[in-house]
């Protein structure tokens, strides 16, 4: 494979291109990609391929590529999926860029090795592929329309990279509609070569674009796109929407584009983690960008709500409680503010009531004076349809507000909501660009992701954090167990493992008989638990091998003739080596905290409720690692269960600081030791002020080292 990668600006920017299977047939892909291109003015060169030769959109075709004399950055592939490889072998000797495969047929239906065969040798020439099963690329600064899309995108500052090449050709429509200019839409298609990642690398430091939206079925390279996401974010905001949040979803998306989608937990977390916005729909993921796009930064958390209803006000008040909006409460500023602007009638405490009657003027001194004020960072201001307002003057009252906004560096959304007049308002506000909306939900909802990206980004980085771990001593553990064509670990194997890596757990010793049961007990320290050993007796409690709270001595010695009395008539034949003495561990609040190395993402770290119900509660939340602190205990914070670590009824708070030790440390293992794939403490128990416990430890094994030290 050739190291020789071109620069991804020549996608976005070629000088040149060519379309392989350019037709003279209006009814064909191929003549309405030739056609974008010519008549979406284009600014580089363009060369139509097709072995008949002639002309097409006016322009001179070319038999072969090979006949073109010119260099040529971009290549678009129309031609059927079995003449796909030669087209791309002709386009890498001739040392073309980026060729964007439209063509449908290939891993999507199960055709990997053509595909595969496609990339191998365009990488081998220093070629990269888009796609294939894409509609093609469309790239503002170029004026490049190569798509079949049926309408030419507006120019603007959102970007889109979408995996559906049918929903993206959707897109293009809506966003015209919309208004919604774009710096760029890009189909990825199957990713057999590029992906994400790679289109990012141009669109974060370009200036053109302000926001990105994704639109993703399945992530292939999972490490990759974390790097690449958290470094955009740390620019600018990226969006995206995923599909396959369902089970059956998930299966729809693994067949639409030949993807794998992963568990839709992790990775609405590990988005979250990496500061990107997930939106569930694209009505709402259209509806941040152009929100996003167009409004400053919040020089604060402090917001205000405007309304001309009550009804209204209480319902934005809701939806703020669910997009996390900090309601400005400091009631005698919003009287002192908002007393010269609101009647009598209405009502100073936020949602800030200007009644019925507001029209024009009110509506402005009332938004003039929280712009004014500094402790008001940021206004939602809602609308019922009234007789005051003709549409114009609504239109002419939101423009000027909206205007005086971005101007003054706060955050200004509308939400109006009524009938023809509003509708009408609505559409030539939207034409102007200027993000009004219909339900409050959606304002509030596009407050909420604004503060949301704004938060992350002006918080610190958070430094990566890694545990001392003797790697060497935890791989020979699990050299031992592969060795005897064991993928787990056994009991006391997974007990060594967590004392390395300095975890704690219930103290335990095997007595071999009666004398030495006494001797470890005393050396423990009541209560304790006795467990038979016997490698020929699976079920230990089926079979009586087990007793519970053993207080003194008396009790060790008759739990000791007990389980053994028990043991032999379960199984008269079994080779009974001892008991397991162990502390008898005290009751605390019991999470589960895990690691493993996941297919998509790689290691990721898992915290959550513990005990019987994690299947029902499932209370559970997932990091990538390695992470920072911060993150941790954001996570922690994150399940549902936090209050119980935070102490209830008089308890104490619980060690916190201890529980995400234990994340880190599992983190560490599974980053550090390519055998291990999964750690699993259930229950860790968590105590009041200091200590953690790991009571049950569960390890597996990876069958594929990626050193290659083993199958
Ligand atoms: N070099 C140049 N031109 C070639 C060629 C080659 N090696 N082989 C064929 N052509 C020409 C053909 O002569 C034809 O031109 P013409 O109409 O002037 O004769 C043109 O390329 C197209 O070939 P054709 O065989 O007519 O194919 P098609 O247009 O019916 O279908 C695809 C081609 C790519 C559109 C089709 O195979 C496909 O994949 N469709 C699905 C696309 C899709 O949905 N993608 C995902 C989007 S979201």
């Amino acid at each position: 494979m050739s190291d020789n990668v071109p620069d991804i600006k020549y996608l976005f920017e070629p000088r040149a291109v060519a379309v392989i299977g350019a037709s003279h047939d209006k009814n064909k892909l191929g003549y309405h990609v030739t056609d974008n291109i010519v008549s979406g003015g284009y600014t580089g060169r363009v060369y139509p391929i097709n072995p008949r030769g002639g002309e097409i959109c006016g322009r001179r075709v070319y038999k072969t590529i090979e006949d073109v004399e010119d260099e040529i950055d971009l290549v678009s592939i129309v031609v059927p999926a079995k003449f796909v490889f030669e087209a791309v072998k002709s386009c890498a000797q001739k040392g073309v860029k980026f060729a964007s495969i439209i063509t449908s047929g290939f891993a999507e239906v199960g055709n990997v090795e053509e595909e595969r065969k496609i990339v191998a040798c365009a990488r081998a020439h220093g070629m990269r592929i888009q796609g294939p099963n894409i509609f093609g690329i469309y790239s503002c600064v170029s004026s490049l329309n190569a798509t079949f899309s049926a309408s030419c995108p507006e120019p603007g500052s959102v970007a889109i990279i979408t995996q559906s090449g049918a929903l993206g050709l959707g897109m293009i429509g809506k966003t015209a509609i919309e208004h919604l200019g774009l710096s760029a839409i890009v189909s990825v298609g199957n990713k057999s070569d590029l992906d994400e990642a790679d289109l990012l690398e141009y669109l974060v430091p370009q200036e053109q674009t302000r926001v990105i939206f994704m639109y993703i079925e399945g992530v292939q390279d999972g490490e990759k796109l974390i790097k690449a996401l958290s470094a955009a974010t740390r620019v600018k905001p990226v969006i995206v929407l995923k599909s396959g949040r369902s089970a059956r979803g998930a299966i729809a998306a693994a067949s639409h584009t030949g993807s794998l989608a992963g568990s839709d937990e992790v990775f609405d977390d590990i988005m979250r983690q990496c500061g990107v916005l997930r939106a569930e729909s694209v009505n709402e993921g259209f509806d941040w960008c152009k929100f996003i796009a167009t409004s400053p930064p919040p020089p604060g958390d402090n917001t205000v709500i405007i309304t001309n209803g009550g009804g209204i006000g209480v319902i934005a008040t809701d939806a703020s409680e669910k997009y996390g909006i900090t309601l400005y409460d400091d009631a005698a500023t919003l009287k002192e503010t908002f007393a010269p602007v609101t009647p009598d009638f209405g009502s100073t405490k936020n949602p800030i009531d200007i009644t019925g009657q507001a029209g024009r003027t009110e509506y402005t001194l009332a938004l003039d004076a929280a712009l004014n004020h500094k402790d008001m960072h940021a206004v939602m201001a809602l609308y019922c349809e009234t007789a005051v307002f003709d549409s114009e003057n609504l239109f002419r009252m939101i423009i000027e507000n909206s205007q005086k906004y971005r101007e003054g560096g706060k955050p200004l959304v509308f939400s109006v909501f009524g009938g023809r007049k509003s509708r009408d308002c609505i559409n030539l506000c939207r034409d102007q660009n200027i993000p009004v909306f219909g339900d409050v939900y959606e304002a509030v909802s596009c407050m909420g992701a604004l503060f949301r990206y704004y938060h992350y980004r002006n918080a610190s980085p958070d430094q990566a954090v890694m545990a001392d771990i003797d790697a060497e001593a935890l791989e020979r553990i699990a050299a031992h167990a592969i060795e005897q064509n064991r993928f787990f670990l056994l009991a006391h194997e997974a007990q060594t493992i967590m004392k390395l890596a300095g975890i704690e757990i219930p103290k335990s010793s095997i007595a071999r008989n009666l004398d030495e049961a006494v001797r470890c007990s005393e050396d423990i320290g009541y209560p304790v638990v006795m467990k038979v050993v016997s490698k020929d007796i699976v079920h230990k409690s089926d079979a009586g091998g087990v007793a519970l709270d053993l207080e003194n001595r008396n009790e060790v010695i008759d739990a000791y003739q007990a389980i053994m009395q028990n043991c032999r008539a379960y199984n008269p034949g079994a080779l009974i080596e001892g008991v397991e003495i162990a502390e008898m561990v005290k009751p605390g609040t019991e999470l589960i905290v895990g690691a493993r190395r996941d297919a998509t993402f790689g290691p990721i770290v898992m915290v959550g409720l513990g005990g019987i119900y994690v299947e029902v509660m499932k209370d559970v939340t997932f990091r990538y690692f390695p992470s920072g602190r911060t993150e941790i205990m954001n996570m922690i914070k994150d399940i549902r269960s936090y209050p119980l670590l935070l102490g209830v009824r008089g308890e104490e708070k619980k060690d916190i600081d201890g529980v995400a030790e234990v994340i880190i440390k599992l983190g560490s293992i599974i980053q550090k030791c390519t055998r291990i794939s999964d750690i699993e403490i259930n229950p860790l128990r968590v105590y009041e002020g200091r200590g953690v416990k790991a009571v049950d430890v569960r390890i597996l094994l990876s069958k594929f080292d990626r050193s290659n030290k083993h199958e």
